[in-house]
């Protein structure tokens, strides 16, 4: 079997999924974190591996950029691979001033100004969510190692140069702590398929402070996440 986008085997992809947005961050993610790498995706390039973690199966993919990308990968995953939680591993664009580069963003909810989950649900307003039980493993290790963490909701945007020069101002009113491109639509279509997901963001870029990381420094940011995520929920029971 394989779908549209994915030609891995049945049985290639671990029941825990890393997703950064860029393919090649997922294959130094796999590289730096697991043992016994293999390669099961290469269409279009957005490459996937799976390996091992302390002898536990994990598998790390691409996600691209934005919702439509993500729901593409994320969709065949969870339908077609029996894939059971999937944690973005992104960067984001801090809202608040306080906010420091490299620090981290829990995505509790996320908001959005994409289609995408008014058109799943006729119209209405809808309001994705994480796994709770993943999140408060996430920043139980977090705050266990010492990392700057912070809590609560995100934006995900269709744009990332926003035609609304009001847009981060209204957004940042309503306390929303970070912009990126692909959580509304993950946390979604994991609660749809009844599977779990949950984004872990570095802060890239503080937005009111016009802060942003060089792209070497967008790309070294990623290692010390894949070990907190993998111990968060491999390691300590409540996230498992
Ligand atoms: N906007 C949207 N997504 C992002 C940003 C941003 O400024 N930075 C990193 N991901």
């Amino acid at each position: 079997m394989s779908t549209p986008h994915i030609e891995a085997a049945p049985g290639d992809f671990a029941e825990l999924v890393l997703m950064p947005g860029d393919p090649l961050r997922a294959k130094a993610l796999a590289e730096r974190a697991l043992d016994d790498v293999r390669q099961v995706n290469a269409v279009r390039n957005m490459l996937a591996f799976t390996g091992t973690w302390r002898g536990r199966p994990v598998s790390v993919m691409g996600s691209g950029m934005g919702m439509p990308s993500i729901s593409i990968y994320a969709n065949e995953l969870f339908a077609d691979y029996d894939v059971q939680r999937i944690v973005r591993v992104g960067t984001c664009g801090a809202l608040r001033a306080d906010m420091e580069l490299g620090s981290l963003v829990l995505a509790t909810a996320a908001s959005t100004d994409s289609a995408m989950n008014r058109q799943r649900l006729a119209g209405w307003d809808y309001a994705p969510a994480g796994d709770f039980a993943m999140l408060q493993a996430l920043e139980a290790r977090a705050r266990g190692a010492e990392v700057l963490v912070h809590v609560g909701e995100v934006f995900s945007t269709d744009y990332f140069y926003h035609p609304d020069p009001d847009f981060v101002d209204r957004v940042s009113r309503q306390g929303i702590l970070a912009l990126d491109m692909e959580t509304a639509a993950l946390y979604a279509l994991a609660r749809f398929h009844g599977r779990r997901a949950a984004t872990v963001l570095t802060v890239s870029d503080v937005l009111p402070r016009g802060l942003h990381f060089s792209p070497a420094e967008r790309q070294a940011a990623f290692g010390t996440v894949a070990d907190l995520v993998l111990g968060a929920l491999l390691e300590d029971v409540d996230g498992a």
